[in-house]
């Protein structure tokens, strides 16, 4: 018997092609209209008065939702097995929105020592103002979180894996831990995309995203997802979103990350083959120091990769012998890999963690934080691997 694509038993790739749409809803429309539309027609006044009341169904305002985006939300949710999902401007619009709408002056927020430049820098140097506690501590071991947890603790906060130097956070027993104490988690699922990860399935609490990279994938727009209870997005999007950030993704880009998601799956396949093989060619090569990559038998949380992701993921941390200087001669003599910030898109992109992405961490900072001066950072993207290997290793060779 065939199954419809909105039954959530349907594969992965199903439903990241069809779920949620009907194109015989839509004049049989393959494609899902694009509801270019800021506001919307009420058939009376009393009609209008009744939608903004919650009585009656209906659209309002595209800064509290539009057709479009809804679909994009109900097909990650799906994706992530979620109940809902709130489509915001960028991955930081996400994040902020999430966090304005329920932290408190005297809240903490417990995360790990690693965090992307920007969400580190929105915690320690934006939140902190507003009376919120922020507290890093290395979340590797559960124990320490045990250790560190309080009545104040809010919300535990992490990346798995970490941006930049793949640190991997067990998710389900630091879902355990922070709910025997009563505090939420936030899992910022970019590098592994629900293709890889489904942290809500492990027992985290919400979910964000940076759409920005994977799930639009072609590295033409900005966005950002967070996924969770239907209340608390429904909070997220009435308070946050719609009051205090007004951080409302163009459905224009939602269109753009609905196509994108046609090919996650098979993106995601090649982005993880192409990269296991780069960091085993980096991992032989004598220009380089280290590889941080969970598909290595080298690397430290071999274990926690292989039974929390169902493939080691795009991204590799490496750094060159000769530290920054050598490292910066491989990325400047790279002719095909791209020197850029950003990841997760068809282009293989290099860049410098230390003075780019994680430029907010003083040098202390980032000392302190597991992030060395040296660390390169690659997002492997999908091109012929034999043409990035004969890049990359040209520009090894030139500094051995
Ligand atoms: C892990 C991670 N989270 C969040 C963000 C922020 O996303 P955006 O750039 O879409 O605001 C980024 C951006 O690089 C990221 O790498």
């Amino acid at each position: 018997m065939s199954q419809s694509p909105n039954t959530p038993t349907t594969g992965f790739a199903t439903r990241a092609i069809h779920f949620g749409y009907d194109p015989m809803q839509e004049h049989g429309a393959l494609t899902p209209p694009l509801h270019l539309t800021s506001t919307y027609t009420f058939e009376t006044a009393e009609a209008g008065g009744e939608i903004f009341a919650g009585e009656r169904s209906g659209y309002i305002y595209s800064r509290v939702s539009n057709p479009t985006n809804d679909l994009l939300e109900r097909r990650i949710a799906s994706l992530e097995g979620a109940e809902a999902a709130l489509a915001n401007a960028s991955g930081m619009g996400a994040i902020t929105s999430l966090m304005w709408t329920f932290l408190q002056p005297g809240d903490e927020i417990i995360t790990d020592l690693t965090l992307y430049g920007c969400t580190f820098a929105l915690f320690q140097h934006g939140l902190a103002r507003f009376g919120i506690k922020i507290t890093h501590i290395d979340m590797t071991d559960p124990a320490n979180l045990a250790a560190a947890i309080g009545p104040k603790t809010r919300f535990v906060y992490f990346e798995t894996p970490a941006n930049p130097n793949m640190r991997l956070v067990d998710i389900a027993a630091t879902c355990d831990i922070a709910h025997a104490h009563g505090a939420q988690v936030i899992v910022d699922n970019t590098y592994a995309t629900p293709v890889l990860t489904r942290p809500i399935e492990l027992g985290a609490d919400f979910v964000v995203h940076s759409a920005t990279k994977y799930l639009g994938g072609h590295g033409d727009l900005l966005a950002g997802l967070v996924v969770g209870r239907l209340e608390e997005i429904t909070q997220i999007r009435t308070v946050g979103t719609k009051d205090m950030t007004g951080a409302v993704l163009s459905p224009f880009n939602a269109m753009l990350i609905l196509r994108g998601l046609k090919t996650l799956h098979l993106r995601m396949q090649r982005h993880c083959e192409n990269a296991q093989a780069l960091a085993e060619m980096l991992e032989h090569h004598a220009a380089v120091d280290k590889v941080w990559y969970p598909g290595l038998a080298s690397f430290a949380q071999r274990d926690l990769a292989q039974c929390q992701m169902a493939a080691p993921g795009g991204m590799i941390a490496f750094e060159v012998k000769g530290g920054l200087e050598a490292g910066k001669r491989v990325m400047n003599d790279l002719t095909l890999i791209h020197r850029a910030v950003s990841l997760g898109d068809a282009e293989t992109l290099i860049q410098h963690p230390a003075s780019m992405t994680h430029a907010t961490y003083t040098p202390e900072e980032r000392a302190a934080h597991g992030i060395s001066e040296g660390l390169i950072r690659i997002s492997t993207g999908l091109e012929d691997l034999e043409d990035l290997q004969a890049d990359l290793a040209q520009a090894l060779d030139a500094v051995r």
